[in-house]
């Protein structure tokens, strides 16, 4: 997984943004789905967080690239019962921890992602671009 995201950096490099932006329309937007591993790398999934911080930077770059017409920005979200999560989630005594470290004292939805990704997308984020919007019911996100 660690080394499709970071694949994807690559193919991503200082001209994707520049070469992308002509073929896309005036207000509209692309949305990069980060993690909030991408902020504190959890021991199983090192690699797979590390990658997920690039996609900050990436968001801040694009953002420059594509603007004025594109705008760009990041989700990331916190932990949520996934198949792919599922071996984390699934251990009662990892998903308590889990949920300790949130304030809000519960895993995440993907209906909660959803929501955050439409916000970013539509009309009412018109002078959002370059950011990273955390999704994590308080976990702790910052570098
Ligand atoms: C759950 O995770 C803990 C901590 O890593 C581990 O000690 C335990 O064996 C796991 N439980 C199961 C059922 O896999």
């Amino acid at each position: 997984m660690a080394n499709i995201s970071v694949l994807l950096c690559v193919i991503c490099d200082s001209q994707a943004g520049e070469d992308a932006a002509p073929h896309m329309k005036k207000d509209s937007s692309v949305v990069l789905i980060s993690s909030i591993s991408g902020y504190h790398q959890h021991d199983s999934l090192a690699m797979y967080g590390v990658s997920k911080t690039a996609l900050f930077g990436l968001t801040k770059v694009l953002a420059a690239e594509m603007a004025p017409d594109t705008r760009v920005n990041c989700v990331a979200p916190g932990y949520v019962p996934t198949h792919f999560t599922g071996y984390i989630t699934g251990n009662q005594t990892l998903r308590k921890a889990i949920e300790d470290k949130t304030l809000l004292n519960r895993l995440g939805t993907t209906d909660d992602m959803a929501s955050a990704v439409a916000f970013l997308a539509s009309d009412d984020a018109s002078y959002i671009t370059g950011e990273t919007l955390v999704v994590a019911g308080g976990m702790p996100s910052r570098l």
